[in-house]
Parts: structure tokens; sequence; C-alpha cells
């Protein structure tokens, strides 16, 4: 399996909310399913392979929710970044944030920073989390900066806003993953997406596995990447 994997999967964990509801369960729940669905997943991807990894953990979007549903996710992501980091780490995994870290609670946006800086050394796989993170929104923003620093028009290219997105450093991803069944990236990641394969899953996140695993690296060697070529 090693030598035709992805450098890098970007994952859109969806369907907490539905796997909760249809088991009767509080939403709250359904998060922390999908929160301690991480680490096991982004183990089997390192075993497999896999450089970097992304993944789309809470939109900018994803404010406009019943306030009791953000309270619990923000809470949970404290929790389970002090833990999740300190076992990563271990794994050699490297941990970077993409996202707006402003808008984020002080204690959240610390432990945020903590985990950066504790695994900055690490070798093994980079996981990109994007917490607190929009597509549009990290446009707007490198624009803003690339304006600030008076950068000259002539000067403006590809490479250069790269540079200035919030996963500079990392190369595109080769593919994307979608649970929950969704057909759509709902402002994930749509700049370095303009080549990434897709592929979308009607399982939730929580019972995301070995099996589609396996079957997303299946179905991502199966496609025929053309960039425009003929
Ligand atoms: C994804 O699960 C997690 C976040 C968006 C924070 P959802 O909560 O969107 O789950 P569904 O789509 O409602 O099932
Ligand atoms: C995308 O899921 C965001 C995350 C998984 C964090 P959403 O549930 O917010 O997406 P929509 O609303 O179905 O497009
Ligand atoms: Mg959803």
């Amino acid at each position: 399996m090693k030598e035709h994997v992805p450098k890098h999967i970007a994952v859109i964990m969806d369907g907490n909310g539905r796997w909760a509801n249809s088991r009767g369960l509080d939403i709250s729940e359904g998060h922390l399913a999908g929160y301690q669905n991480i680490r096991p997943v982004i183990s089997k991807f390192a075993q497999l392979g896999i450089k970097y990894v992304t993944i789309y953990a809470f939109s900018t979007e994803n404010w406009d929710r019943p306030k009791s549903e953000v309270d619990s996710i923000l809470e949970l992501a404290g929790s389970v970044i002090k833990d999740e980091s300190n076992l990563m780490g271990r794994e050699n995994i490297r941990i970077l944030h993409a996202g707006d870290s402003e808008g984020l609670p002080n204690s959240l946006r610390s432990d945020i920073e903590q985990s950066v800086e504790e695994t900055k050394n690490n070798t093994g796989l980079t996981l990109c989390v994007a917490f607190n993170y929009g597509g549009r929104g990290e446009i707007i923003r490198a624009i803003k900066k690339i304006i600030r620093e008076g950068i000259e028009e002539d000067k403006i290219n590809e490479t250069l806003l790269c540079g200035y997105m919030y996963t500079h450093g990392i190369p595109d991803p080769d593919l994307i993953i979608r649970t929950g069944g969704e057909f759509r990236l709902s402002n994930f990641l749509i700049w370095q997406s303009a080549y990434s394969e897709f592929h979308s899953t009607p399982v939730f996140w929580p019972d995301f596995g070995l099996k589609e695993i396996n079957q997303s690296i299946v179905t991502y060697r199966s496609r025929k990447r053309r960039f425009g070529r003929r």
C-alpha cells in the first residue's frame, strides 16, 4: 500500500450530529465520539506512510449553530487537544493549526498554541487542525497581509499567495475525504483543493474506521490525475 498513497489527505469530519441522533444521544456525545476517532485514524494514516493530514474540525460558519452546541464543541476541543497532543507527540506527530486563532477563547487558543509548540520538532506525520477555519476568510486574510506588506503587483503569483495561506509549507491535498455523505467542500481548503481528488462516504465520522480508510485509498489509486494535461 505504501507505494501509491497520497502525500496529503484532508478530511471533512462530518456526521457527528446524525451519528448522535441515530442513537438517541445528545449532540455533544456525537462530537465526543468524533474527537475520540481522530487519533486512531491518524495513527493508521501514519502507518500507511501518509505525510500530511488536515482535519476540518470547526468552520467559521459553525458559530451559527445553537450556543449550547458551540459551547460543547469548544469545551471538548480544549480537553482533547491537551490529551491528544501528548499522545500524538509520542507518536512523533507534528501538530499545526489552520484557522483564525484570534476568534477563539483565550484558553483554547493557548492550548492549541502549546500543542503546536510542543510538537514542532517532531518529524513524523504533520497533522494540520482546521479549527475556526474558512477558506474564503483565509484568502481575504492573505490579500490583506500582502497589501499591508506593500508587495508589488508583478510579484503576486500563485506561489506567493500560497505562502500567505494558513497551510503555507504544506503541499496541496491529493485527496479530500468527506464523511457523512455530502458532496461539497463547505468552505474547506477552497484555494488548495484546485486539483484534489474527492471521496465521499456515507459513513458518519465517528464510525469512519479501517474499512473506510482502505476504501478511500483504493478509490484514490483508481483515479487518473491529469492536472489539465492530455
Ligand atoms: C461535523 O459534524 C462536526 C462539525 C461541523 C463541528 P456535524 O455536527 O456537522 O454532523 P451532522 O452533519 O449534523 O450530522
Ligand atoms: C463542515 O461540516 C465543517 C466541519 C466538518 C467542521 P458542516 O456540517 O458544517 O457543513 P454543511 O453545513 O453541511 O455544509
Ligand atoms: Mg454537518
